[in-house]
């Protein structure tokens, strides 16, 4: 004889789990339907003897009426509350999307690439894998120089190098393009610093380059000078500070005062020397220009307001929701 007892368990389970039109309707047809498992009982009970049919019989109907009886309840309690806990309610406000933005050293090579375009000045590209020619000889860097030494430049086992300045692409636009030019360079620029607060192995540099026949230290100082209120406020103050470059002759460093913290350096550059030139393949006597170089995090860090420069490279999106 069948033991009715676990499967009518397992009914009363099923049922209490139950959510949902099509699965009341599944679990009608399995219990309680034509071919269910309550009929298949019932076609039994005439192959039994006379006891066992009474008995068993008995059991099948009780079974089956409690199963009908509770199916009926579940139905209704279902059909007067439609919406079930798990339920999707589509009404809801959704969370608020996170909109994309630029990255602040991103949105801070943006701004300078569009001042210096409004100025005349095209935007170009240089490769970060470089040789020991754009990085060092062509810029009139001699062969003992520091700069050069293993501890200020990474180099590759093929004999190239990552390139420590974005000043390789002066020699790289003169050697494809003759003047009069006006170009400004963005990118990443590698040195083997150790990483703190204000240093790391990678940062970005831009280039600026202007060569024609009589482009002169003035124009520098107006062009930066420009640059630098549209980049800072009209209000800044600015120093141009003797310095030297192999590449440039006179050089200087430019200095922006900044509140108690007196004056600080952002930016390298001078009148292009005529070493350079000659490496280009241009006729020094023909032409003049000037260059410059800033880096693009401290000039980010300055803006706003950032204390530490591994802030750019975490990619801690607390940090960088803020611009
Ligand atoms: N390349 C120099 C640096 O990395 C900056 C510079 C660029 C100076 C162009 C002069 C002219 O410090």
């Amino acid at each position: 004889m069948i033991d009715i007892q676990p499967i009518e368990d397992q009914a009363l389970r099923d049922l209490a789990a139950l959510s949902g039109a099509e699965a009341l309707e599944a679990f009608r047809i399995r219990y309680l339907g034509k071919k269910g498992v309550l009929a298949e009982w019932m076609a039994k009970i005439p192959s039994l003897s006379p006891e066992e049919r009474r008995e068993f019989g008995a059991a099948v109907n009780r079974c089956k009426k409690k199963i009908e009886e509770l199916f009926e309840e579940r139905k209704k309690s279902l059909e007067t509350q439609p919406a079930a806990p798990e339920h999707f309610d589509e009404t809801l406000p959704c969370p608020e999307p996170l909109s994309g933005r630029f990255h602040p050293i991103r949105e801070t090579i943006h701004e300078i690439t569009g001042i210096f375009s409004r100025l005349g000045f095209s935007v170009v590209d240089g490769p970060e894998i470089e040789t020991e020619f754009y990085n060092f000889s062509a810029l009139n860097i001699p062969l003992d120089h520091a700069s050069r030494d293993s501890f200020d430049t990474f180099y590759t086992a093929q004999g190239q190098l990552l390139r420590s300045q974005t000043s390789t692409v002066q020699v790289r636009l003169m050697q494809k393009q003759k003047p009069p030019l006006r170009m400004i360079a963005p990118g990443r620029v590698y040195r083997p610093d150790t990483v703190d607060a204000s240093h790391s192995f990678m940062f970005h540099q831009i280039e600026g380059l202007m060569v024609d026949d009589r482009t002169t230290f003035s124009d520098l100082k107006g062009v930066l000078h420009l640059a630098l209120r549209e980049l800072f406020g009209p209000e800044i103050k600015i120093r141009f500070r003797p310095h030297f470059f192999p590449f440039t002759e006179p050089s200087v460093e430019v200095d922006l005062r900044w509140g108690s913290r007196g004056w600080l350096e952002i930016l390298g550059a001078g009148v292009v020397n005529p070493k350079v030139f000659e490496a280009a393949g241009y006729d020094p006597s023909q032409c003049q220009g000037f260059a410059f170089g800033m880096g693009v995090e401290r000039i980010a860090m300055l803006r706003h307001g950032i204390q530490d420069i591994r802030h750019f490279y975490e990619n801690d999106i607390r940090f960088l929701k803020q611009f």
